[in-house]
């Protein structure tokens, strides 16, 4: 299983997290952007971003919380993204979104809230190259991990496998060394307050497996 850390959690010393991030075994370092509008509370701008990341070599996750979601693909895409994922919940066109993300050679992710239905996004599966299924409401980090989340990893698991199909499975909210375990069937765990708040390393690796 892979490991996305989320920076969320490191609110202020933002520079000195990324920096310690660099020299652990993470994947991938998860960016929760958000714009007070599709959730309550905004973080960063890229332009901030950029400087923080300076001597960043991980690859981006780069999760959108917002509702216009093609002007900050367009912002977020100037930081070289491995992923950026939006949510199903924000737009309509979302066909338009994925061909317009992956136009830019970024590999698109979709999002789905605790109460979206995996089979709502069942038609672009074989679009995306991954699958952030949210485990808490999206919006800050420090939540309870969602019970019954893990029917809808594993529900994504055996469509993904029946239509022989090959998007990433992540989870992403309340993530620690004992819900871990319910989702082991996923590809990538997100977390963030478990890893930022204890010793990165060992943290990364109890969630690892
Ligand atoms: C919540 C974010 C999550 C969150 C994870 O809206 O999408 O990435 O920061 O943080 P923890 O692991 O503390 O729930
Ligand atoms: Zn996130």
């Amino acid at each position: 299983m892979k490991v996305s850390t989320s920076i969320l959690s490191a609110k202020d010393n933002l520079k000195e997290t990324i920096d310690k991030l660099n020299n652990t075994s993470t994947d991938y370092i998860h960016l929760d952007i958000m714009d007070g509008r599709f959730v309550e509370n905004t973080t960063w701008t890229s332009d901030e971003l950029r400087g923080v990341l300076i001597n960043n070599t991980k690859p981006l996750d780069v999760h959108l919380m917002v509702r216009d979601v093609k002007s900050y693909v367009d912002s977020f895409a100037r930081l070289n993204p491995e992923y950026i994922t939006f949510h199903y919940e924000a737009i309509d066109d979302i066909d338009e979104m994925i061909n317009y993300i992956k136009s830019l050679g970024i590999k698109v992710g979709i999002s789905i809230k605790p109460n979206t239905k995996i089979e709502e996004i069942y038609r672009y599966l074989p679009k995306v190259d991954l699958v952030l299924v949210m485990s808490v409401n999206p919006g800050m980090g420090g939540q309870e991990f969602i019970l019954g989340t893990q029917i809808k990893v594993n529900g994504l698991k055996e469509y993904k496998l029946n239509n022989n199909l090959d998007y990433l499975i992540s989870v992403d909210g309340g993530i620690n060394s004992d819900t871990i375990k319910l989702i082991r069937s996923a590809d990538i765990a997100v977390s963030g307050s478990f890893i930022i708040k204890n010793n990165y390393e060992e943290s990364i690796n109890t969630l690892r497996g």
